[in-house]
C-alpha cells in the first residue's frame, strides 16, 4: 500500500515537472510557416500549405533601419522581426534603439532566454539574479559586442552615452512575454497602501510614482 502510495506520488511530481517546463514545443515538421488567415486556434498559428511556402517567408527586411513604436516614457523603440517561417521554432528576434539617455527598463521575459548583439552606439546592459542574492552581472557594451540574460531573470539597457545606441535581440521562445517591473507595481491597481508597506515607504511617496503609470 505504502509502496503504491509512493508511486502515485512520483508519477504526480513527474508529471507536474514536465508540466513546469517553460520550453516551447518541438516541432514535428521541418518547419509550419503561419498562416495568419487561418480561423483555426492550435498552440502556435497554424501551418501554411507547405507547397505554397517561398523563401520569402524565412526573409525579413529592414532591420538596418530603426523601428517600432517610440515610447513616450522611456525612449526606446523595438521593432518586432516577423519572420512567418519561424512559426513553432521557438524563437523570436527584435530590433531596439535607445536614444541617449533612454532605457529600456527593468523587465523580464517569463518564457525565453535573451542574446543581444550590439549594432551601434555603447549601452550599459546587465541582469540580476533572484532572491536572495539580487545579484547584479552587467557590462558596458560596444558595437560587436553581444550579452546573453538567462531565462525570466530582470535585466535592462541603459544608454549613458551620448549617440543612439541599436541592438538585434534573440529570444529563445516565439512568445517570450514581457513583464515590465514598473508596470507590474504601479499600473496594476494595486493599492497604495499595499505598495507604500511594500517598498518601504509612505502612501503619498507612491501615489506620486503611481499617477504616472495610471491612464
Ligand atoms: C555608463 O554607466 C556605466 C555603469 O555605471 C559606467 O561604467 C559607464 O562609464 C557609463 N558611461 C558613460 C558614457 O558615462
Amino acid at each position: 500500500m505504502a509502496r503504491a502510495l509512493l508511486l502515485v506520488f512520483t508519477a504526480i511530481v513527474a508529471l507536474g515537472a514536465g508540466h513546469g517546463d517553460a520550453f516551447d514545443p518541438s516541432p514535428l515538421q521541418d518547419f509550419c510557416v503561419a498562416d495568419p488567415t487561418s480561423k483555426v486556434r492550435v498552440n502556435g498559428i497554424p501551418c501554411k500549405d507547405p507547397a505554397a511556402v517561398t523563401p520569402d517567408d524565412f526573409f525579413f527586411a529592414g532591420v538596418d533601419r530603426p523601428g517600432g513604436t517610440a515610447s513616450r516614457r522611456y525612449g526606446f523603440t523595438a521593432l518586432s522581426v516577423q519572420i512567418p517561417g519561424l512559426n513553432t521554432l521557438g524563437a523570436s528576434h527584435a530590433r531596439v534603439d535607445v536614444a541617449p539617455g533612454g532605457v529600456f527598463p527593468p523587465h523580464y521575459h517569463p518564457r525565453a532566454s535573451e542574446t543581444a548583439v550590439v549594432l551601434d552606439g555603447t549601452v550599459y546592459f546587465g541582469f540580476v539574479t533572484s532572491y536572495p542574492d539580487n545579484k547584479l552581472f552587467a557590462k558596458v557594451l560596444r558595437k560587436g559586442d553581444v550579452f546573453a540574460v538567462p531565462q525570466g531573470l530582470v535585466h535592462f539597457l541603459y544608454n549613458n552615452g551620448t549617440t543612439p545606441a541599436a541592438l538585434y535581440a534573440t529570444l529563445s521562445s516565439q512568445n517570450p512575454g514581457l513583464v515590465l517591473v514598473g508596470d507590474v507595481l504601479f499600473g496594476s491597481g494595486l493599492s497604495d497602501d499595499l505598495l507604500a508597506k511594500t517598498l518601504l515607504t509612505d502612501g503619498e511617496t507612491v501615489h506620486k510614482i503611481g499617477v504616472k503609470f495610471r491612464p
